[in-house]
């Protein structure tokens, strides 16, 4: 087989979750260029059904549908829905957020938040995505982390500027590592994969200050763009990766190695 065949994901279904949000829109144009017949999948929806239609009206499959990743039931009938709709899931990209939390001193409360969706929600999309695809001989589960799950916080990037680095973010992050390992071994004998990417920050029209500052700490002297994390999801999504589970895929222009 050619080594671009393996590559294609045609034939296959993919789930991304925050298919609508700033690395979400890449990720679903991504597997479905691909070939994959895609679900967006998001919470309020608005961003993920303009992420659909774009990408429908370019010719690919994709459909946007809701769920909510702070409710076992909701994300049990995510996978009910998609398997209703295309009789198996094959890959699953975790790349939905919450961010209530500003800073180390934020309400408790909001540390609980974020646990419920990015935690303990992150674990049961694995669990139930993962049986799944488990029982049907094999998938691809692709995490989306973050160098913040990796490394300290820089605060001098952000001083000045009244926004920062909270904790619960590389609390949630550096765990997600952790699962990917957890569930690579759990599910590895049932023939499913499960990987980590870990972006670099992405450019949002961020600060000038802090565009400079960033732009510094990376060795390619650049934040991510939208199409950056293409195509190390692709790979990981596809069978190009079939000898690949349990790693960390770093896609952050050297930031981690500086
Ligand atoms: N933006 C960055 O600079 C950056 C850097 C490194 C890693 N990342 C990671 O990339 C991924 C995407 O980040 P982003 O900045 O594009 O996110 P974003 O904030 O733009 O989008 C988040 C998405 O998550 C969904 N979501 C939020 N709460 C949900 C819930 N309860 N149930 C279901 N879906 C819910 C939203 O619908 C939205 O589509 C995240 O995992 C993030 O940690 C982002």
């Amino acid at each position: 087989m050619n080594v671009l065949d393996t590559f294609k994901l045609d034939g296959k279904t993919a789930v991304v979750t925050g298919g609508g949000g700033l690395y979400g829109r890449q990720v679903v144009e991504a597997v479905a260029e691909a070939g994959a017949k895609t679900f967006a999948a998001g919470f309020t929806m608005q961003k993920e059904e303009k992420t659909a239609e774009k990408l429908r009206s370019a010719g690919w499959d994709v459909t946007a549908v809701q769920y909510d990743q702070g409710s076992e039931e909701s994300i049990q009938a995510l996978l009910d829905t998609v398997v209703k709709q295309a009789g198996r899931v094959d890959v699953l990209v975790n790349n939905a957020v919450v961010r209530p939390m500003k800073s180390w001193d934020s309400p408790t409360e909001d540390f609980i938040k974020s646990m419920k969706v990015n935690a303990t929600g992150l674990y049961l999309m694995t669990r139930l995505f993962g049986n799944h695809m488990a029982e049907r001989g094999g998938g691809s589960i692709v995490n989306i982390g973050s160098i913040h799950g990796m490394i300290a916080p820089d605060f001098t990037l952000y001083e000045g500027l009244g926004w920062g680095a909270p904790p619960d973010y590389f609390f949630h992050k550096g765990g997600m590592l952790q699962l990917t390992r957890y569930a690579a071994s759990t599910l590895g004998p049932m023939g499913v994969r499960v990987n980590v990417i870990s972006p670099g920050g992405f450019f949002n029209h961020q600060e000038d200050i802090f565009v400079q500052r960033y732009n510094k700490r990376t060795l390619l002297g650049r934040m991510a763009d939208e199409t950056d994390l293409k195509g190390a999801v692709v790979f990981l999504a596809s069978d190009a990766s079939s000898y690949v589970t349990g790693a960390n895929l770093v896609v952050d222009a050297g930031y981690t190695v500086k």
